[in-house]
């Protein structure tokens, strides 16, 4: 079984790819293969809007035809078991790199005529979302419902699909050293890397042994 895991942070080691490796770890406990495919390191732009993944009869229908770094991580996805996708919120949204990946991916994948999914198969997913707003400011923001959209469209073209939303991560190494907003408080903020952090990673990794555990059930 192979679960492919996908970083949308530029960050190699800070909050998404601490969390996603976990789930790599919950997937492996259950004889899983998995990669973690750090998409910043991939050469691609997001949907070109060509619609040939939509042109009825065309070569490329139910496919992205373009052709880039992101080319052959699309092929592997469709050999998948499972996916693990992470995303930072950036500037209210989910940041740029992954955006432009799901739309590549997931787009082609629907079934616009009869709302659902081209794929022959079901691919459990899951999502992994990061964000440094508190619960608070994060419902304020709507930034939940971003995930809530992502969700619905991934799960339309995989099948099965679910999602770890972490707030108030921690975000320098050293907060002394760069301009914050005024109500973030560097304590609190160590203080909740420190506690609470690890059980979101504890949920990661329980996420990644369900998602194995349901793909080899399908
Ligand atoms: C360019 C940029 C924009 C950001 N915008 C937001 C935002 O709108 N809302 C938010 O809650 N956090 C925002 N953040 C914080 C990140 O979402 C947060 O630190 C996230 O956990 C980063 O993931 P990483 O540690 O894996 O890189 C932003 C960070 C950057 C670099």
């Amino acid at each position: 079984m192979q679960v492919l895991a996908f970083n949308g942070s530029p960050r190699k080691e800070w909050n998404t790819a601490t969390l996603l490796k976990k789930a790599l770890e919950g997937a492996e406990s259950q004889a899983s293969e998995t990669e973690l495919i750090h998409l910043y390191d991939l050469d691609y732009k997001g949907c070109h809007s060509c619609y040939s993944c939509k042109l009825k009869g065309g070569k490329s229908f139910g496919k992205c035809a373009v052709i880039d770094g992101l080319t052959p991580v699309l092929g592997k996805v469709i050999e998948a078991d499972a996916l693990i996708i992470g995303f930072p919120i950036y500037m209210g949204a989910v940041a740029g790199m992954a955006q432009s990946f799901l739309e590549r991916l997931v787009y082609p994948l629907w079934d616009s005529e009869n709302m659902g999914t081209l794929l022959k198969k079901r691919i459990p997913t899951g999502l992994i979302c990061t964000m440094g707003a508190p619960v608070s400011r994060m419902k304020e923001m709507g930034l939940d419902g971003r995930v809530r959209t992502v969700e619905m469209m991934t799960g339309m073209a995989f099948g099965a699909v679910e999602s770890i939303i972490v707030t108030d991560t921690y975000q320098y190494d050293d907060y002394s050293k760069y301009a914050h907003q005024p109500f973030v408080n560097p304590e609190e903020k160590a203080e909740r890397h420190r506690t609470v952090f690890p059980q979101e990673c504890e949920k990661a990794f329980e996420m990644g042994a369900r998602l194995a555990a349901s793909a080899s059930e399908a």
